[in-house]
């Protein structure tokens, strides 16, 4: 990590160094377009993300200075202070939902910087939200726990970023724990963490990169379109509040009531939370074959139902069958980003050969290979 880039620069700017936080963005081996729906979700925290030197200032502003980009912000923390900078936003989003929740947020200097590929679906956002909850709550002296930290995050995509998003990236960013996948109940916020070590296989992301940009796609008309079924269902089964406690019966009830589209979401939905459960019972037994097979599922899910794939994905999607991968599939909102494999030791070199050179050839541009390694959640470095 690029800890001396951010010391220089922040000395640079603001004198004496302050103190570092760091927080990862996330993997989801399956179980996607489910946290908004009560489901549930399966992801790590990977070994990249951001990096943050913070130090209280004495004043009631913010400056800070975004390394990567080579770009500085200074703003006040009141309601309508929010800066222009987009990435600025996210530390102002935090700010402000903090002081919602009660807390006493004083001005400080920062300076950040990341490894986590941006929009790749690796959840950058995630990171840049639960590194300055963490560290704002730790040099604030606050006291908030894990949970609402990861909630700070998911309420300043909501409300700063225009984002309704699920909670499962902030959690993962929180709360990851090294070689470990959480299995999350998105509704009670109940954990696991699961161990996950696929012996005689390599978990690869192969990035499309296609920038997903969710604020401005479809994410948001993907939940409008599963609140609309809820509503549907709830005239025939009042104790239906998400897609979670739906099933296939009640839905085909509504079929004539809802659009073709939103019907389709919703199967999407319905069947994705039943894939990812039968997923964890073949994890328990260390069966990669079915985990691998409901992978597959969920990428034919995504693209032709819930239609959040695109033409790339697809693509490295089929190169994935050919070359005997045996768990493949978009992952994250969709869109553009990355798909995550799971491969056999001995097919590895062939795939990831195979991808980048037919990728290329057909579309003229490189994709990009990151190898998985599950870390550990935000903190003090
Ligand atoms: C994005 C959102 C998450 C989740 C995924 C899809 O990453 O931030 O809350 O909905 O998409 O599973």
């Amino acid at each position: 990590m690029n800890k001396k880039l951010v010391t220089d620069k922040f000395v640079e700017l603001f004198g004496e160094t302050g103190d570092f936080y760091f927080s990862p963005g996330r993997v989801n081996l399956i179980g996607e377009h489910t946290d908004y729906n009560g489901g549930f979700v399966l992801p790590g925290a990977i070994d990249k993300g951001m990096l943050a030197c913070i130090k209280i200032n004495g004043t009631d502003k913010v400056r800070a200075f975004a390394v990567d980009l080579n770009e500085y912000a200074e703003f006040g923390m009141q309601e309508d202070d929010a800066p222009e900078q987009s990435w600025a936003r996210y530390i102002f989003g935090v700010i402000r939902e903090i002081m919602k929740r009660g807390g006493q947020v004083k001005g400080f200097d920062t300076a950040f910087s990341g490894d986590v590929p941006l929009g790749a679906g690796l959840s950058s956002s995630a990171a840049l939200e639960s590194t300055y909850a963490f560290a704002l709550n730790d040099i604030f002296k606050l006291g908030i726990d894990k949970f609402d930290l990861a909630k700070i995050g998911q309420a300043t995509e909501h409300n700063y970023i225009g984002v309704k998003c699920g909670i499962m990236d902030q959690f993962a960013s929180v709360f990851g724990k090294e070689g470990h996948l959480i299995r999350l109940d998105c509704r009670s916020l109940e954990y696991e963490y699961v161990p996950f070590n696929p012996k005689g296989y390599k978990v690869v992301l192969v990035d499309s990169v296609v920038k997903h940009e969710l604020a401005s796609s479809a994410y948001n008309k993907r939940r409008e379109s599963c609140e609309a079924v809820v509503k549907a269902i709830q005239k025939r089964h009042p104790e239906v509040e998400l897609l979670r406690d739906a099933d296939m019966a009640m839905l085909a009830e509504v079929k004539g009531e809802v659009t073709a589209e939103d019907y389709m979401r919703a199967e999407y939905v319905i069947e994705e939370i039943q894939r990812l459960l039968d997923a964890c019972e073949a994890l328990k037994k260390g069966d990669y074959k079915i985990v691998g097979e409901k992978m597959y599922g969920t990428h034919e899910g995504m693209s032709k139902l819930y239609e959040v794939s695109c033409e790339e994905l697809d693509f490295l999607n089929d190169i994935a069958k050919k070359c005997g991968v045996i768990g493949s599939r978009v992952m994250g909102g969709g869109f553009g980003g990355c798909t995550i494999n799971l491969v056999p030791e001995d097919k590895y070199d062939t795939f990831v050969d195979t991808a980048v050179k037919e990728f290329t050839h057909k579309f003229g541009k490189e994709p990009k290979v990151y190898p998985v390694k599950i870390g550990d959640g935000s903190r003090k470095l």
